[in-house]
């Protein structure tokens, strides 16, 4: 397995935060600290801030990521929006299946697969989450939990379609919690992701997918995570919201 093959991507998931000239703040912040960076660097803003920050990047190499996107490329779904939507709007990224829309609005494995599909038909790059709940790390189902998730979310899939794709290993009992998962932990399900992939794709594929891990990533601890053979950068929440850490973080997932 060859880490550097691969493209590690640091992405803020602002989630519901910052107003509009937050984001223009957060973001001329973030440029200078992103500038140099050895690895890909995106924010992940609220819709209602994607025109803001997409005009805030232009000129620099930090990539603009929404939320979340629906399926449909339009139609009566209120409350939603297509990939052709935030393609226009300037986004490069897209998170899909994050723990808080799996727990919070009812988001299934079916509906992940549908989703980072028509994100990947539109051109934009999935971000799709996977993760065990802390019930099931406790009994000891982490692996099965997460093949399942892998292989459901991506059922159907070409292996063009799969290395486009950017997994992010998130334990949900790591999110917003303090509570990171160790290095260790974090480098044998992000490996477990990749022998899935393996398995399904082969071994090429496996080795060009993207897999980072979200979870409690900050800037003390980034630099061990991201260090592991299979972890390719992080997806961070809060230390995404402060641009010192946020740019700790890039720096320690620009060593080579
Ligand atoms: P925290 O970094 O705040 O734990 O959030 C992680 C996360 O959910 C990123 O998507």
């Amino acid at each position: 397995m060859n880490k550097n093959l691969r493209k590690a991507v640091i992405a803020g998931n602002w989630k519901m935060n910052k107003t509009r000239p937050e984001t223009l703040a957060l973001i001329n912040e973030i440029k200078p600290l992103a500038a140099d960076a050895g690895c890909e660097v995106v924010v992940c803003v609220p819709f209602t801030n994607l025109e803001t920050a997409v005009g805030a990047v232009k000129g620099t190499n930090i990539k603009v990521g929404a939320q979340n996107v629906h399926f449909e490329k339009s139609g009566a779904f209120t409350g939603e929006i297509s990939a052709d939507m935030l393609v226009e709007a300037g986004v490069d990224y897209v998170i899909i299946g994050h723990s808080e829309r799996r727990r919070y609005f009812g988001e299934t494995d079916e509906t992940v697969n549908k989703r980072v599909k028509a994100a990947l038909q539109a051109g934009l790059i999935p971000i799709m989450c996977v993760g065990e709940l802390l019930w099931e790390r406790e009994a000891d189902i982490t692996q099965e939990v997460v093949a399942r998730q892998i292989k459901l979310d991506m059922a159907g899939f070409s292996s063009a379609e799969v290395k486009k794709t950017v997994i992010a290993y998130e334990p949900v009992w790591a999110i917003g919690t303090g509570k990171t998962a160790t290095s260790e932990q974090a480098g044998e399900a992000c490996g477990l992701i990749r022998s899935v992939i393996a398995k399904l794709h082969g071994k090429d594929t496996a080795n060009a997918v993207t897999i980072q891990y979200g979870g409690s990533m900050n800037a003390q601890n980034a630099a061990e995570l991201v260090a592991m053979p299979d972890v390719d950068g992080g997806l961070i929440g809060g230390a995404s919201l402060k641009s010192a850490d946020f740019g700790e973080i890039i720096k320690a997932a620009s060593v080579k």
